[in-house]
This record gives structure tokens, sequence and C-alpha cells, in this order.
């Protein structure tokens, strides 16, 4: 018996020597696993050698148990708040900040390795109505309204600083009429174009390591495109710390075509930033047909809008994964069809199909068209 033991024994150990040696001259072949147990892949782990693919959330998203969890889950590893980190929600009077909500987001992105866009510091929609007005009333100037952007983004930048890796620093304030450039917003009508430059100047300041974006719709749009490129380089010759633009990517069935998307990638790289898809959805109504007008047969997800949506989530996808040097992200806008903005915009109570979760927290047939490659 004894001896039958060691036969064994001597046996584990010439065993243990060949392995030894085996990984000595093929070093790396010690470090596969074995393939059993695989797990199901989400959409994070096709595109883990390609950007992190995030999505943005409402606090109650992470509640554990629901659909939107367990997506959440499975598929991302980036998380954008999606209202919550807003100036309006976040500084609700001069020296109200609220952050309960935007912490909820960020600690749960830390605890469950998953980065965190910030989104966003100012933008005309959602500005307090406080930050525009002395008590009398009266509207504020230039100089008082800087002061209070610059508090607010010191303040906001400050309490994520290593915690949110990239902020949406400025959002929208380029127009879509071609004869302007500037957004006549009330940051713009108070303090002129200073403010965006300064934006990004404080953001910088309160946290040097954060990747900073200029963020907007249209970006694909040729007019649009080259005023954005043209106000961006100004702002970078200037030596402004700007580090990317983020294309927000409120698309279509209709747009934009594959050629709109290349050209605007390759023009805002052209400018040395990387760039982020940050709100990506596809509507299922066409741009320049029944957009914005309700039309019978709509509500319905139809086998001709399931295709054209298929067909453009897989030519969007494959475009960006072609520039995926310039790419450095890839955020969806709301967790599945369940709930959308798009079910109110820009027709009111019109149900939309725009990602690529069903309203039952299933995968889509897209789904499966965006991870083939
Ligand atoms: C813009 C904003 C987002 C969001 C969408 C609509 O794109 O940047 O924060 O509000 O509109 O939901």
């Amino acid at each position: 018996m004894g001896s039958l033991n060691s036969e064994i024994r001597n046996k584990r150990y010439l065993l243990l020597f060949l392995l030894a040696a085996v990984t000595e001259f093929f070093p790396g072949c010690e470090s596969e696993p074995p393939p059993v147990n695989i797990p199901d892949k989400g959409l994070k782990d096709y595109y883990i050698d390609y950007f992190p693919i995030g999505v943005a959330v409402s606090p109650s998203n992470l509640t554990l148990g629901t659909g939107e969890r367990v997506i959440i889950d499975k598929e991302f590893n980036s998380l954008t708040a999606e209202n919550v980190m807003k100036m309006g929600p976040m500084h609700p009077q001069e020296n109200t900040y609220y952050w309960d909500d935007a912490d909820k987001i960020v600690n749960f992105a830390i605890a469950n390795n998953m980065k965190v866009r910030g989104h966003t510091l100012c933008w005309h929609s959602n500005t307090p109505s406080w930050i525009l007005k002395n008590s009398d009333g009266t509207t504020v100037t230039k100089e008082v309204l800087l002061n209070r952007l610059k508090d607010h983004i010191t303040q906001v930048v400050t309490r994520y600083k290593g915690k949110v890796y990239a902020w949406d620093v400025v959002n929208e304030a380029i127009d879509d009429n071609p004869a302007k450039i500037y957004r006549e917003s009330s940051w713009y009508n108070i303090c002129g174009e200073e403010y965006i430059a300064k934006a990004f100047q404080w953001a910088h300041e309160a946290d040097p390591d954060a990747l900073l974006f200029y963020n907007d719709y249209s970006t694909e749009s040729a007019s649009k495109r080259d005023k954005i490129y043209t106000f961006l380089k100004g702002l970078i010759d200037a030596g402004i710390p700007v580090h990317g633009i983020g294309l927000q990517g409120h698309w279509s069935v209709s747009w934009p075509s594959e050629a709109e998307l290349r050209s605007a990638i390759v023009k805002y790289a052209s400018l040395g930033i990387k760039i982020q898809i940050t709100e990506l959805d596809v509507s299922v109504y066409s741009n320049n047909e029944d957009f914005s007008v309700r039309t019978p047969g709509d509500d319905t997800f139809t086998a001709d809008r399931e295709q054209k949506q298929l067909d453009k989530y897989k030519m969007i996808f494959r475009v960006f994964r072609d520039y995926k040097s310039e790419i450095t992200g890839v955020t969806f806008w709301n967790v599945s069809d369940k709930r959308s903005w798009l079910d109110n915009f820009p027709v009111t109570n019109r149900k939309n199909y725009p990602l690529l979760f069903d309203q039952n927290y299933n995968r889509k047939r897209v789904y499966f068209e965006v991870v083939n490659f």
C-alpha cells in the first residue's frame, strides 16, 4: 500500500514537473482558463477590445430585482445619470446642493467596477431659475452669473473627483440655425460665448485628470458639424482643456447615413480629440417623413420598422468598430423599450422602440446583430 502511495506521489511530482517545464517554455499557456462554464456574455464583453458600453440610468433603475437592474448588471460597464446630475436637480437653490441621487449612481458604479460619465455641468435646459436672478427678481450681471457657474462646477467636479472619469462640461451651446453660431440661451445672452471656455477651465482646475467633453446633437449634419468643428478648434487653439466631443447619437431609422457618420467622426478626430457616443438611441420613426407628426400606424413596432432599425444599428456599430482608436465610449440613452424619453418626444405619448432590449427586458433581434462581428 505504502509503495503504491509513493508511486502515485512520484507520478504526481513527475506530472507537476512536466507542467512546470511546459509553462516555462510556452509562457502564457498556464493562463488559459478551462473551457467550462463560460458565462453568458453581455454587450460590454463583446466590445471589451473596443470601448466601454454605457447606459443612462435613474437611481430607481438600480433597484435589485428590477428588469432594468438585471440588464445593467449583465450588459454595461459605464453609467451616466439620466437627469440627477443636471444643474436643476443637483443645485436647486443658491446654497443648496442635492447629492443623494447622484451619489447612489456613482457609488453603485464604483462598487460594480463601472465607469461614470458626468452629465452635465452647463446646459441651457435644466438651468435652475434662481441662478439667473438677483434676490429682487432682476437679471444677474455677467460677473455674478460666471461666479455662480464657477461655484457650481467647482463643487460638483470636486465632489466626484477621481470617481467621474469624464464630464459633459457644456451641452448644446451651438445653434441649429445655419445662420447662427451660438445658441442664444440665457448663458449666452448674459455672458456671451466666454462662459463656455471658462466652464472647461474651471472643470479642469477642479479635477485635472477628468476628461472634458463638449456634447451636442445633430453633430453629423454637415452645417452643424462644420460649425462645431470651427468652434472646438477655436477653443483648442486657445489652449482651453477640451479633450473630446460627445456625439449624442439621438438618431433614427432614416438618419444619419453611413457617409455622414464617417465624415463627422473623421472631421472631429482631426482636431486630435476623442469621440464618445453619449446618448445613443435609434427612433423607429423617420426624420424626413413622419418624425414629428402623429400618423396612422404609429405606436406599433412593425416588421418594417424592426428591419430598418436593425440595418441602422448594424451600420453604426460597424462604423464605431472601424474607428475604435478615436471612439472611447458608447452610451445608450435608457435601458430598454419599456421606457424611453422618445415615448414623448417629439410627439407626446407616441410609443417608440429605440433600444436593444424590448419592453419585457429581452434582447431584441437587433441586439444579436450588434454583437455579431
Ligand atoms: C439631451 C440631453 C439629455 C437628455 C436628452 C433627452 O440630449 O443632453 O440629458 O435630456 O436631451 O432626454
